[in-house]
């Protein structure tokens, strides 16, 4: 049977930063970052790491299933930006959320983290090694931004999102399909420089800003457009399905140019592609759960939906997941 998702809920902190608020810091300004990205605020979280944002998150994902904390055999955080580099997210949150029974991982894929970590948590509940799989995605990635290079700290926010994954009841419900890809020629157009075994922090490394996020946007923006889009518009084929079929999409929340593309290759209409970007920018790993949380929160999900995921990231990772939504 497949892994069906039976619960989820995010988290976004509080604080809200409009796109003025880089004004006065670096040379920019609200037209170029709405025009060029569809960002009009994002949410930095002013306190705290990662795990304090997933908390709050698996909380209401475990209450709204009406179970116990105990009850969760697996954990997999999927985050470029851990509490610590060891231990683990994943062994942080079991310890502050009480998964007493919990084993789990951290997963690094980037944007592309919770799809990943999507399809190795439905192949634990596939293959009958675990009943209950959390699969956390989120960052924060104000810890890694670089507030004085204009071309990428204006992109991203922090977040998070989780969900609930078991085996469904019904073999026509669930994780239907996925594809998922990896080209690590792209690992030179958006990567952090320092602070890994290649190149240890150092006083150098800090002074020479070496711990932020670097990225060659045009280059990751064509690989994007044409990743996202390619496994998207391949997922529909393999399964025989056309736009009508598709109850939503939603994609990586990267870039809205980036977005429109990959809703045109599917022939969707635009009433059927999830953005909200224009609120949290680009969570990272957060981006695809909170829109999926926010979605079912709003009512908008509905039993039988079919939907589809994608998302483009470091590495480069990308990859598409089809879900016959199953949640009542
Ligand atoms: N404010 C004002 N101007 C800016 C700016 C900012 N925040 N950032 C860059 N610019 C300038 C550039 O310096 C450049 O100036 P120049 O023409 O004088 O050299 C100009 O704007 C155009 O820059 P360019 O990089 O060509 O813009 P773009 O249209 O490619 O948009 C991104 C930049 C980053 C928004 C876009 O490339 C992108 O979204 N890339 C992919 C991001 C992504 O998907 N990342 C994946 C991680 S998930």
């Amino acid at each position: 049977m497949p892994a069906i998702i039976t619960s989820l809920a995010h988290f976004v902190p509080p604080d809200i930063f409009k796109n003025s608020y880089f004004e006065d810091k670096i040379d920019t300004n609200d037209e170029w970052i709405r025009t060029r990205t569809g960002i009009i605020e994002r949410r930095f979280q002013v306190e705290g790491a990662l795990t304090d944002m997933l908390v709050p998150a698996v909380e209401q994902c475990l209450s709204e299933r009406g179970i116990s904390a105990t009850e969760i055999d697996c954990v997999i955080v999927a985050t470029i930006t851990p509490d610590n580099v060891f231990p683990s997210a994943a062994a942080t949150l079991q310890k502050k959320t009480g998964m007493v029974n919990a084993w789990g991982f951290d997963l690094s894929a980037a944007c592309s983290g919770f799809l990943y970590g999507l399809i190795t948590g439905a192949g634990l509940i596939e293959s009958g090694a675990a009943k209950k799989v959390l699969v956390c995605g989120g960052d924060k990635m104000s810890s890694i931004l670089n507030f004085e290079d204009r071309t990428t700290c204006i992109l991203f926010g922090d977040g998070c999102g989780v969900v609930l994954l078991e085996k469904s009841e019904d073999p026509a419900f669930g994780i239907v399909d996925s594809i998922l890809k990896m080209d690590g020629n792209g690992g030179e157009y958006l990567y952090m420089t320092a602070g890994g075994s290649a190149k240890p922090a150092s006083f150098e490394t800090v002074e020479n800003k070496e711990h932020y996020v670097v990225q060659e946007g045009q280059s990751v923006f064509k690989s994007a457009v044409v990743g996202m889009a390619d496994v998207a518009a391949e997922i529909m084929e393999r399964n025989h399905l056309i736009a009508d079929d598709i109850s939503w999409l939603i994609p990586h929340q990267a870039n809205l140019r980036i977005i429109d593309a990959t809703a045109r290759r599917m022939g969707l209409d635009s009433k059927k592609v999830i953005v909200n970007i224009e609120k949290y920018g680009n969570t990272t790993a957060g981006t695809i759960p909170i829109c999926l949380s926010e979605l079912y929160h709003d009512g908008k999900l509905h039993y039988g939906d079919y939907i589809v995921l994608a998302s483009f990231g470091a590495g480069y990772t990308w990859g598409s997941i089809l879900i016959k939504w199953g949640m009542k």
